[in-house]
C-alpha cells in the first residue's frame, strides 16, 4: 500500500466497516513503516491488511475486503499473505483484535489456527455506546515456509 492507493482504500473500509478508519489513520500507519498491502483486481481494490511488526510480536492492525468481494478466499488469502510476511520477518506470533460482534472475522480468524487469548472491556465504539474485543493469537511457526 502505498499513498496514491489511499483514495481507494478509503472507500473500501468506509464502505465495509461501521466505524472505518479515516485516511490520516492509513497515513500514520504507512508513514510509521507498518506492513501494508492491497489486492487488486486490474485497477480495482478488493481488499487490504496493515500489520504492525515489533521485536518479535505482528499485530494485525486492519483487515477488510470490499463487501461485493466476500465470502470469495480474498480475506483468507490476504490473511495468508500477513502471515507468511511476518513469518519471513522473523515474528514469532501474531496478535490481532476484533469485536465480539464480529462473527465472519472470529470464523476467519480460528480457521487460521489464532487462539482467542483475552477480551478488551468496551475497546470499540458501536451504535449502543462500547463493544468488547476479543484478543487472539497464533504462533507463526506452520508459516515459514
Ligand atoms: C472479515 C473479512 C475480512 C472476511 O473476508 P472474506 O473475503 O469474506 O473472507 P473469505 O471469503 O476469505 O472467508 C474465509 C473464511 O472465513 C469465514 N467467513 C468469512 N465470512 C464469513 C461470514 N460472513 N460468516 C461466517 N463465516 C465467514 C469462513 O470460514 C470462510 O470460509 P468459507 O467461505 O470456506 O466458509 C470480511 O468479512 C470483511 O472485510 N469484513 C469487514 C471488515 C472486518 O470486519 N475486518 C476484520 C476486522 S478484525
Amino acid at each position: 500500500m502505498r499513498l496514491p492507493d489511499l483514495p481507494q482504500v478509503v472507500a473500501l473500509e468506509t464502505a465495509a466497516q461501521d466505524f472505518p478508519w479515516r485516511e490520516r489513520h492509513f497515513a500514520d500507519s504507512l508513514h510509521a513503516g507498518h506492513r501494508a498491502w492491497v489486492l487488486w483486481r486490474g485497477a480495482r481494490c478488493l481488499g487490504f491488511s496493515l500489520s504492525m511488526h515489533a521485536v518479535d510480536e505482528a499485530h494485525l492492525l486492519n483487515l477488510a475486503v470490499a463487501p461485493a468481494a466476500q465470502r470469495q478466499g480474498l480475506g483468507a488469502k490476504l490473511l495468508r499473505h500477513a502471515l507468511r510476511d511476518a513469518a519471513a520477518a522473523g515474528m514469532q506470533r501474531m496478535y490481532l483484535e476484533t469485536r465480539v460482534s464480529n462473527q465472519s472475522a472470529r470464523t476467519l480468524y480460528g480457521a487460521f489456527g489464532f487462539q482467542e487469548i483475552g477480551l478488551r472491556k468496551d475497546y470499540y465504539p458501536n451504535d449502543n455506546g462500547r463493544e468488547d474485543a476479543l484478543v487472539f493469537c497464533v504462533r507463526l511457526d506452520n508459516w515459514k515456509e
